[in-house]
């Protein structure tokens, strides 16, 4: 057993539980599921994954309450935008009912892993589909596995919650019509080298703009944006070239339901983001993390470094996934 030290230390990383849940898919339906102890995957050369990069993933935690139960936070959120973006890549969704089953499944065999209440850790989860079938041509394979695996993980930015610096990227993430509302292994790839080249300049990460017009604010490789004004009103971007984070769209409702904050959803013009007064990114890996600085090109714009607004909304959030807060109907799913 660790110790609460030792899940605390722990890292946003992959380390190795003993059940995964599996599913296949051939001859046109999706199989039986099971749980396997194999974390190995063998493909053919020429599986669709691996040619084309038909393949897309989810992510969600499983925490423990304070109850001592064991939950996951909308998990049937993630069953919908996982079938969403397996639609967009020509993928068979898979069941949005057995999603659930597999999520149960996965965290009741692996219930050791899960951080104790009382820890900043969680048991992350890491849905994924992947073409297996062979393709040569570009089309889409006829075979696919369903695939969720558990790792149990800390803070993804390295040094907990600290004011992020972000730098105003030349690269694009996603275009106009193509993927970036759903989530496509392929947005992750293309964001790598924007990425990389982010983090040898200092940056933890790159604000990317939108891609036609370069003039609104979009979201980052891997969460989304939340503004705070002057006048303390969630402030979200919305465009279509995004993710709908789950983590977002709950924040928004508690803002407005049980902060008695204003939370408006629209298009964020870059230019108007001096004006706020507080920024952090979110997500189920990043939960809220405050951005201090974000520099556009030298030009520095920077925000509250403790952003008690934006902690605010943290804890409440926090708050409700570990059941110290009355959770919206349906918000918590009890596994174990
Ligand atoms: N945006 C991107 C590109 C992401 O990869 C993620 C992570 O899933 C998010 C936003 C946050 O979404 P969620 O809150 O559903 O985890
Ligand atoms: C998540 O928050 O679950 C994600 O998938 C984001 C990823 C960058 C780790």
């Amino acid at each position: 057993m660790k110790t609460k030290e030792e899940w605390n230390a722990l890292a946003f990383a992959y380390s190795r539980t003993p059940f995964r849940y599996v599913a296949r898919y051939a001859n046109g339906r999706w199989e039986e599921g099971k749980l396997t102890e194999r974390a190995e995957v063998v493909l053919g050369e020429s599986a669709g994954v691996l040619q084309y990069a038909q393949t897309c993933f989810e992510g969600l935690k499983a925490y423990t309450a304070k109850d001592g139960r064991i939950v996951c936070f909308r998990p049937d959120m993630n069953a919908k935008r996982m079938a969403d973006s397996a639609r967009a890549l020509e993928m068979p969704p898979y069941p949005e009912d057995k999603f659930l089953e597999a999520v149960k499944a996965v965290v009741a065999a692996n219930r050791e892993f899960v951080p104790p209440y009382g820890t900043d850790a969680s048991l992350y989860l890491r849905p994924t589909m992947y073409a297996t079938g062979a393709v040569l041509g570009v089309k889409p394979a006829d075979e696919y596995e369903f695939r969720i695996f558990a790792s149990p993980v800390g803070a993804y930015f390295k040094g907990g919650i600290r004011p992020l610096k972000l730098r105003v990227s030349d690269f694009d993430r996603a275009a106009p019509h193509g993927t970036g509302h759903v989530k496509a292994g392929l947005n992750y790839a293309m964001s790598m080298h924007a990425g990389a080249e982010a983090h040898a300049e200092g940056f933890d990460e790159n604000l990317y703009l939108d891609a036609a017009t370069r003039t609104f604010v979009e979201e980052t490789g891997g969460a989304n944006f939340l503004f705070v004004s002057k006048d303390n009103a969630l402030v979200t971007p919305r465009s279509s070239t995004i993710l709908p984070s789950v983590t977002r769209r709950s924040l928004e409702y508690v803002a407005e339901h049980l902060l008695g904050m204003k939370a408006e959803e629209r298009p964020v013009p870059f230019a108007e983001i001096g004006s706020f007064s507080e920024c952090g990114l979110c997500g189920t890996a990043a939960v809220i993390s405050p951005v201090g600085e974000i520099d556009d090109h030298g030009r520095k714009i920077s925000f509250s470094a403790d952003a008690p607004v934006l902690m605010k909304l943290r804890e409440t959030l926090t708050g409700i996934q570990r059941g110290e807060i009355d959770a919206p109907e349906g918000w918590l799913f009890p596994v174990v």
